[in-house]
């Protein structure tokens, strides 16, 4: 246990970090019309009545004049896909708001857009916190947005998401006592097979099998692939049967084969107008699919679920990430 004494800075700002907090954006307007903002994490509720709110701003920053003389400011809790935004505004000085769509609140104050929630605020009171000017405000008009929020916990971004329901217990005792359901082979695997059976009438309607289809969908990754790029992409997905794949769609005219291949020393695939218009549409298909799913999982949960398998990836196959190179423009 450190005591204040022998506080270790770093150890302290480490400690702190461990309440994971949202992540927000205060504009105000300076006194000649200047736009000012920076990214905080201190802001909290005081008070439900009045409405109050609160947050700290360090003296050393270069908005600290505008703000100790603003009337009004703005607090913008962000969502998840706002984390550049963040970083943008949490960089010194500079022209923070360049480029972006706004609107004008209160007092002039500068709005940003996309935002999870938004606390338009008048100065109620402020008080030096050593280092910090503690700023109350009170909430004039706010608004927000079902979206899910940007986290902050241990000095990086992070996503909040619901806790399972206590009750998750496995459906059967007799896996509980094997690998169990949450095994995450299990977890995957079912989630694969569920989501894809969904999927596989429209293949059928094409006369697809799954092999051709994964390779078809590949093929629009790039106007021309070689069979090498398409061995290697297919590399742990397909094996052996992507050459049979692709030969089945070139039989029926959805691909070519195109030689020379330009920029490749062997052959090399490219789809023919019939197989990149059936490409797209049982792509758009899989994708109302999706939605279909991601709507009962609810948006904030989709977002977190699409980083957390992204991850997963990154880890169990990183090559994934590289294999396919710049999409084409
Ligand atoms: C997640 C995060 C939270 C932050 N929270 C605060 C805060 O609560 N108060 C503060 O003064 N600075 C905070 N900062 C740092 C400011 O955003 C940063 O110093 C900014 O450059 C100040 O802008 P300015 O110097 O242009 O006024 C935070 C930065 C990040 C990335």
């Amino acid at each position: 246990m450190s005591t204040s004494a022998t506080f270790d800075p770093l150890e302290f700002r480490k400690a702190l970090g461990t309440f994971a907090t949202g992540v927000t954006i205060i504009t105000t307007r300076a006194d000649d019309g200047t736009p000012l903002g920076l990214t905080v994490n201190s802001f909290n509720s005081v008070s439900l009545d009045p409405p109050l709110v609160l947050w700290s701003l360090a003296n050393s920053a270069l908005s600290f004049d505008a703000f100790r003389k603003a009337g009004h400011w703005a607090v913008h809790v962000l969502a998840a896909d706002q984390e550049e935004l963040s970083a943008r505004f949490a960089r010194r000085g500079e022209d923070k708001f360049g480029g972006l769509d706004l609107e004008q609140g209160i007092g002039g104050v500068p709005l940003l857009k996309g935002c999870a929630a938004r606390f338009q605020c008048r100065t109620a009171s402020q008080y030096q916190g050593g280092d910090h000017l503690i700023f109350i405000g009170e909430v004039l008009a706010f608004d927000r947005d079902e979206t899910a929020p940007l986290v902050f916990h241990g000095g990086r971004y992070a996503h909040a998401t619901r806790r399972d329901p206590a009750g998750i217990k496995p459906r059967s005792a007799y896996l509980a006592g094997s690998f169990g359901e949450d095994f995450l082979g299990y977890l995957l695997g079912r989630s694969h097979f569920r989501f894809f059976a969904q999927i596989r009438p429209y293949l059928a309607e094409a006369g697809l099998s799954d092999e051709e289809f994964y390779v078809l969908a590949s093929l629009t990754l790039k106007p021309q692939m070689s069979a090498e790029d398409l061995a290697i992409g297919m590399q742990g997905v397909l094996d052996e049967q992507s050459q049979a794949a692709v030969q089945a769609l070139v039989d029926r005219g959805l691909a070519r084969i195109v030689t020379p291949a330009p920029s490749t020393a062997g052959t090399a695939y490219e789809l023919s107008d019939d197989g990149r218009n059936l490409a797209l549409r049982l792509i758009a298909q899989a994708k109302s699919v999706e939605s279909q799913v991601l709507e009962r999982l609810g948006h904030a949960d989709a977002v977190v679920i699409k980083s957390l398998l992204n991850r997963l990836l990154a880890v169990i196959d990183p090559q994934a990430a590289v294999l396919w190179g710049e999409p084409p423009r």
